[in-house]
């Protein structure tokens, strides 16, 4: 089994939920990238892209990522555009497995019109009919990145972390 497993895929797919899930269960560490940045800087993700702008939130991206990519057994959720900058999607492709949550954009519209507020800097308040034409546009700028991934996984809910364990296991 690879060291380790890179989960990526648009925000409010559930990264954070099924890997910490998953790497329990396989027993490895679950490592989501944008707490590791926020208990490093001392900052939310929000602040920082607040206060420094996102090319600068990119750049400690990418460095986390680079740290990271050397760590043993771990299970790290990626944040949405982590595989959409720099040569992120080659760098976790070479140093593990990738695996694409994949969500249509009515899912991913649904769930993140429920999460919490403060928590995802780039869709602060929107909702309704503007959330979702920002999925779709985002969805599709992301693809050619996310398609990159060694595995796709899709479905339910329910099915999605059964599906995340297969594919790590096959
Ligand atoms: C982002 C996704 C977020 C976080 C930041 C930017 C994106 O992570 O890294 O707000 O560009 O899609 P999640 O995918 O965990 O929400």
């Amino acid at each position: 089994m690879e060291s380790r497993i890179y989960l990526i895929g648009y925000m409010g797919c559930g990264k954070s939920t099924i890997g910490k899930f998953v790497a329990e269960k396989i027993g490895y560490t679950f490592l989501d990238l944008d707490g590791f940045i926020e208990e490093k800087y001392h900052k939310k993700v929000a602040e920082i892209f607040n206060e420094f702008g996102q090319d600068r939130f990119r750049e400690i991206e990418r460095a986390a990522l680079m740290e990271v990519s050397s760590f043993e057994k771990v299970i790290v959720a990626t944040g949405g555009g982590a595989p959409c900058f720099f040569d992120n999607m080659e760098v976790m492709n070479k140093t593990g497995l990738t695996i694409y949550m994949f969500m249509t954009v009515d899912q991913l519209a649904a769930r993140l019109e429920n999460s919490r507020p403060g928590k995802r800097p780039l869709i602060e308040g929107k909702t309704g009919a503007e959330l979702r034409q920002f999925v779709l546009d985002g969805l599709g700028a992301r693809a050619p990145f996310y398609s990159q991934a060694s595995r796709k996984v899709e479905g339910s809910d329910e099915e999605i972390a059964d599906k995340v364990y297969e594919a790590i296991m096959n």
